[in-house]
Order: structure tokens, then C-alpha cells, then sequence
């Protein structure tokens, strides 16, 4: 069962968390959310849960696995046994468990897409084409369920596969290249926003914090993304910790995950942003607004089937470095719970999470609007899954951030934290105080929303 082994190179965990929180939740989901939130209001909330509540909950997830030096549960089971508390904070796996299961079972439809789009690009199909063209052409692969189903599958495989192979090492020269390039191309694209879209409008629609338009579940979507950006809340981190040299400042390589995935999200929104205003799109598209919006920008630039076809493959890139690290936690919950062996557990959790992932298939053709699931339940069910995921990782974060803050002592944080004193305490009220403050404030705020 053990974990003593420690990753070599100290760059690793940085490279390993980065590669987990850089994904499609930065240039899909941050994008389409915001759009449908107002724009300013949302990254306001956003942004200060990042900082807030975020980075130290970040760290004390880190803290908790390299303290342990174990898989989640065993590693939560073992610190509750040297803390003389209650074993019911192995409900940190569980909760976690269930979210990662939940969000990989959409992660893949939508990284499905990016296959897609990856095919379209290099074929040159869209070459040219207008707005409506590409929109059409979107509508026509959502309407399509054996196509999204398809995608879904290979992506699906892929991730498990990758995990179950232990081909990770591989993965981590794959990182080293294709994160940088995937930056670099979209400060490409951004360029490209600025000069033919609407920079201006941009600026003004993301950076206009308007808190008072912000809705109610608007603030549930804005802390919940929090989490999801940096894959905070599941254990995912807590399984990289677990790996991480303990020479390594933990303080430092919060703040660079959480800084490097908030450049990258804020990049992807200002390009995606400028292309739609610039094109006259509708900025609360829902779902579809990065893959509408980037096409058009790739339709009409010079070499834009390659730099296109380049830039969904990295995505693609980013998206199965993020599904591996939601596999990663579940699979080793498995193995521990129910003495699986880990291609059993792998295969497990993946033919579980790909039929839950037809639900969010279905909700774009069989089960949209005015159909079956939305009479029952007032929304499709990928929203559905959705909200559950907004809901469930940030209590497991706050879960988490109760146990590294109450729980552990000072010289066992500081020999983590490796930092003074001041921050030191500043760290320890965030986590104690303001973490589990922020997260009840939002989800009294937001509940009676939901159910009405
Ligand atoms: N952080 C990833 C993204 O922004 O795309 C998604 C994610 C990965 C969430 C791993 C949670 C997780 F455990
Ligand atoms: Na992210």
C-alpha cells in the first residue's frame, strides 16, 4: 500500500498539479459560466474564493497528503488514528470519490468535443466559413447523440487506459512541452481577438464587477469553479501531494498553481471574449461559447486550419492530464475499499462515470429543453450534475480545509509549510475561519435559489 516513494525531480508535483488544474475547466467551462453570469460579477466572486479560500485550501489539501504519504482514505484513516479524531473525516474520500466520478463523467462528453473539433480543423471543413455556418455546424454535433457518445468513448479510453497503463511518467515530458505551447497559442489567439474582435468590450464585460447582477446560484457556479479550476476538494491533490518531495515549499507551489491557472483562464476569456463581441455572438451561449467562438477565430486566420488543429489537440492535451488526475484518487479508493486490483478498479470507475456520461449526452439532443428530465427537475441533466458538483467539492474543501486547520498541529504545518510565522498564521485563520465561512455564506445564499 505504500507510497514511499517520493517523485524525483522536485518540479514534478508542480508539473503533475498544473497539468490536473489546467484543463477544460479554464477555457470551457470559466468562459461559458462567466458569459452566462454577467461577466464582471462573476470572476469578482471567483476570484476572491480563488485567493481566499482557494490557495489555502490548496495548500492544506497538499499538506494532507504528504503528511500522510498515503492515498486519500488511508492517508485521512492514518491521520485520524495519529490525531486521536474521528474517523468520519474519511468522508473527505468518499465525498471526494463521488465528485471525481460526477466530473469525469462530463469532462469526457466535452473533451469528446474538442476530438471533434480537432478532426474539423485539420480537414480545413470550416475553412472560411461565417458565424452561422459554424453555429450550425456545432447544433448539428449536439444533435447527434452516437457522435457524442463516440467521441465520449475514445476520450474515455483513453484517460483509463493512460491511468491504468501507470504511463504517467511518460506524460510528464508531454507537459513540459505542451503546456507552455498551449499558452503561446492562445496569446496567438488573443492577438488575433485583438486586432479583428472587440478587445475593448471584452475588458469591459469581464472586468465590470457588478456584484448586484450576479444571481444567487450565480455565486454557487462562481465558488464552485473555484474549486474545479484548481481540482480542489477530491482528493486529486491530495493523491500528487502524497508523491511530493518534502523538501519543496508548499506555499510557493499553491500560489504558482493557483497564478499560472488563473493566467491561463483569464487569457482564454479575454480571447474568446473580444472574438464574440467582435462577431456579434450571444456571450451567454451556455456550453458551446469556446467552441463556437475559437472555430470562427480559426475559419478566417491565416494558417488557421493548422494553428486550429494545433491548438484543440492541446487542449485535448490538457483535458486528459486533468481526467487522469479524477481517475487517479478513485481508482486507489477502490483498490483500498473494496480490495480491487488496480485495472479492475480503473476499469470500474471508468465504465461507471462513461454511462453516467450519456446523461449529459442526452441533454443536449433526446433529453433538451421541454423534455422528460426537464419537467422533473427544471434543468437539463448535465446542469444537474453540474450544480452536484458545485455543491460537493467545495464541502469536501471545506471538509478538508476544517481537518489541516483544527486537526494538525503547529510543528506539523510548519514542517510542511516551511515559512514564517506571520503567514503561518495568516494560513492557519484562512482555513479555520474564513474558508468554512465563505463556503456556508455561499451556500445559504444560494440554496433557497436552487430549490425554487
Ligand atoms: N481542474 C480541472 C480543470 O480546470 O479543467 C478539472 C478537474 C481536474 C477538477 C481534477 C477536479 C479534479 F480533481
Ligand atoms: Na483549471
Amino acid at each position: 500500500m505504500s507510497t514511499h516513494n517520493v517523485w524525483t525531480h522536485k518540479g514534478t508535483f508542480l508539473l503533475a498539479a498544473v497539468g490536473s488544474a489546467v484543463g477544460l475547466g479554464n477555457l470551457w467551462r470559466f468562459p461559458y459560466l462567466a458569459g452566462e453570469n454577467g461577466g464582471g460579477a462573476f470572476i469578482l466572486v471567483y476570484a476572491l474564493t480563488i485567493f481566499a479560500v482557494g490557495i489555502p485550501i490548496l495548500i492544506g489539501e497538499t499538506m494532507l497528503g504528504r503528511a500522510s504519504r498515503r492515498s486519500p482514505i488511508m492517508g485521512m484513516r492514518h491521520l485520524t488514528r495519529t490525531h486521536n479524531t474521528s474517523r468520519a473525516w474519511e468522508s473527505i474520500g468518499w465525498l471526494g470519490a463521488a465528485s471525481a466520478f460526477l466530473i469525469l463523467s462530463f469532462y469526457s462528453v466535452i473533451a469528446g468535443w474538442a476530438i471533434h473539433y480537432t478532426g474539423q480543423m485539420f480537414t480545413g471543413s470550416l475553412v472560411g466559413a461565417d458565424a452561422d455556418t459554424i453555429a450550425a455546424s456545432f447544433d448539428a454535433l449536439l444533435a447527434s447523440p452516437g457522435l457524442l457518445t463516440l467521441y465520449h468513448t475514445l476520450f474515455i479510453i483513453a484517460s483509463g487506459l493512460i491511468v491504468g497503463m501507470g504511463i504517467h511518467r511518460g506524460l510528464e515530458n508531454g507537459l513540459r512541452i505542451m503546456m507552455p505551447s498551449l499558452f503561446v497559442i492562445l496569446l496567438v489567439v488573443l492577438g488575433y481577438g485583438i486586432a479583428n474582435g472587440d478587445f475593448g468590450a471584452a475588458v469591459s464585460f469581464l472586468f465590470t464587477f457588478d456584484i448586484g447582477a450576479l444571481s444567487l446560484e450565480g455565486w454557487l457556479q462562481a465558488m464552485g469553479q473555484s474549486f474545479f479550476t484548481l481540482s480542489l476538494g477530491m482528493g486529486a491533490i491530495m493523491a500528487y501531494g502524497a508523491y511530493m518531495s518534502s523538501e519543496v515549499s508548499l506555499t510557493r507551489t499553491a500560489f504558482a498553481i493557483a497564478i499560472v491557472d488563473t493566467a491561463v483562464a483569464m487569457v482564454a476569456g479575454l480571447a474568446i471574449f473580444s472574438l464574440v463581441f467582435g462577431a456579434g455572438l450571444d456571450a451567454a451561449a451556455g456550453p458551446g461559447l469556446m467552441f463556437v467562438s475559437l472555430p470562427l477565430a480559426f475559419a478566417e486566420m491565416p494558417f488557421g486550419a493548422l494553428v486550429g488543429g494545433v491548438f484543440f489537440i492541446l487542449v485535448l492535451g490538457a483535458a486528459i492530464s486533468s481526467s487522469i488526475s479524477l481517475i487517479e484518487p478513485v481508482a486507489a479508493f477502490l483498490v483500498e475499499r473494496f480490495d480491487m486490483t488496480r485495472p479492475q478498479a480503473v476499469f470500474g470507475m471508468v465504465t461507471a462515470s462513461w454511462a453516467m456520461g450519456l446523461l449529459t449526452v442526452v441533454s443536449f439532443n433526446i433529453w433538451a429543453e421541454g423534455t422528460i428530465f426537464h419537467a422533473l427537475f427544471g434543468r437539463s441533466a448535465f446542469d444537474f450534475i453540474e450544480l452536484l458538483t458545485n455543491i460537493f467539492m467545495p464541502l469536501g474543501g471545506l471538509l478538508i480545509a476544517l481537518f489541516a486547520g483544527w486537526a494538525l498541529t503547529h510543528s506539523e504545518v510548519m514542517k510542511e509549510m516551511r515559512t514564517s510565522e506571520t503567514w503561518f498564521t495568516i494560513w492557519r485563520f484562512l482555513v479555520r475561519f474564513v474558508a468554512p465561512a465563505a463556503v456556508a455564506f455561499v451556500f445559504l445564499r444560494s440554496i433557497p435559489q436552487i430549490e425554487g
